[in-house]
């Protein structure tokens, strides 16, 4: 046996979700499924991978650690390409205002929401923020995400923002879970530039980008393309501007507002990704299916704050390439149910079982610039995994709301939640 050479034999099923970039439209529904399927791993790196006995037949069994996978589904980790999980304090009360009729937008309208976390967070010790945030992580990483995007976006001054950043630096290093920051210093507008959003903006791309490159802090610029919040013109400005520094642009886009112009906006700068798509028009879908944009879908968002879901049967058929992911925040959505993100999918925005496991692998890691490394089961790519405790990847919507995880491999080591 070799140290760190591990074998996988006899899963129930096998999903390799095959590829090296999104799937768009019908191509969404081919799951890669094999039968007694079997991964060889080597230094934390997919080496053979086939049926247990094409694998056998190319390896040496006593060279590795086994794991006997009968009765299991094995398929690439999670990739949630989509959250907020750095921030201080909660909006518990804000959930309560919700349900008895108050909107989302007239909570920040008055102070409240994003510009609470705000608050709370330029407040928090970077300790403090390294312990909460890792705490989600775990939470994650025991429903099978091996890869997070996190934003930053609570800050809305350099220190906070830049202080949101390292904490996701420190926990990289750290926590087995990858993680892929994104600047989203465009998320509100701070009390500082009320009434000034081009003077927030100028602020931003004069001293605020300059330093997330020097320190190789962000991959992604975000921004919050809303009425109210950052208008398409403002959005576009930045985002060229964030280009410049090397950062993809990605956006939150068509989440409230109908036909606001996010995911035409993100189509036309060929954004990595455009996200939420709760409002989006007609044409908007078409523009996303036929760039190469991935349009990022947030069920539980639509689902906390009791909002119609987005169109992702229609977004499919159009052939959009379509992620999905958690949205963890403290406002709009503090959840990462993994297990309910599933059911939401499958059920309300009538994706398949197999368009939703896609939509969580090899489309989530294209939507954070990872398709190259990660989402699938192909040789070369990172051993990061996941056994089901169910012989059916359809015991993912089915087994609702529940984790179904058995053990997550990540980078070829073994952990059982
Ligand atoms: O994706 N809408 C903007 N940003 C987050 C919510 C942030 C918050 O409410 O704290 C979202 O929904
Ligand atoms: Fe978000």
């Amino acid at each position: 046996m070799t140290e760190g050479n591990l074998l996988i034999l006899h899963a129930a099923q096998l999903l390799s979700c095959s590829g090296f970039a999104a799937r768009k439209g019908r191509e969404m529904a081919d799951i890669g499924l094999i039968e007694d399927g079997a991964v060889a791993i080597s230094g934390g790196i997919i080496t053979h991978t086939g049926s247990s006995r094409e694998v056998l037949a190319q390896v040496n069994e006593n060279d590795y650690v086994s794991i006997d996978a009968r009765g299991k589904t094995l398929l690439p980790g999670f990739v949630d390409s989509h959250t907020h999980f750095v921030f201080g304090g909660y909006r518990e009360e804000e959930f309560a205002w919700r349900l008895r009729g108050d909107s989302y937008m007239s909570i920040m309208e008055r102070g409240g929401g994003i510009l609470s976390t705000m608050q709370a967070t330029r407040a928090a010790g970077l300790d403090e923020l390294v312990e909460s945030a890792g705490a989600r992580l775990d939470e994650l990483f025991g429903m099978g995400v091996t890869t997070v995007e996190g934003k930053s976006g609570y800050g809305l001054d350099r220190e906070t923002e830049l202080k949101q950043l390292r904490v996701m630096e420190k926990l990289n290093a750290r926590h087995p879970i990858d993680i892929v920051p994104t600047f989203l210093g465009a998320h509100a507008l701070p009390p500082e530039y009320q009434g000034r959003p081009e003077a927030y903006l100028d602020y931003l791309i004069t001293c605020v980008l300059p330093v997330v490159r020097e320190e190789g802090l962000a991959e992604f610029c975000d921004v919050f393309c809303e009425k109210a919040v950052f208008s398409p013109a403002q959005s576009e400005r930045l985002l060229r501007a964030a280009a410049t520094f090397g950062l993809r642009p990605k956006l939150h886009a068509d989440e409230i507002s109908p036909s606001f112009g996010g995911a035409e906006l993100a189509a036309k700068l060929q954004a990595v990704s455009a996200d939420h798509l709760l409002q989006t028009s007609g044409e908007g879908i078409r523009r996303l299916a036929a760039s190469d944009t991935i349009a990022t879908l947030l069920p539980l968002t639509a689902f906390s704050l009791g909002e119609p879901f987005a169109r992702g049967r229609e977004m499919i058929d159009a052939g959009c390439a379509v992620a999905l992911a958690s949205d963890l925040n403290p406002g709009s959505c503090f959840s990462a149910s993994i297990p309910l993100l599933f059911a939401l999918a499958c059920i309300y925005m009538k994706l398949t079982p197999e368009e939703a496991v896609i939509a969580l692998t090899i489309n989530g890691a294209a939507a954070v610039g990872r398709a190259g490394s990660i989402g699938s089961i192909d040789v070369g790519k990172k051993a990061d995994l996941i056994l089901l405790r169910f012989p059916s990847y359809r015991f993912l919507p089915y087994h609702t709301g529940m984790n179904s995880v058995a053990c997550v491999i990540k980078d070829g080591t073994v952990y059982r939640p």
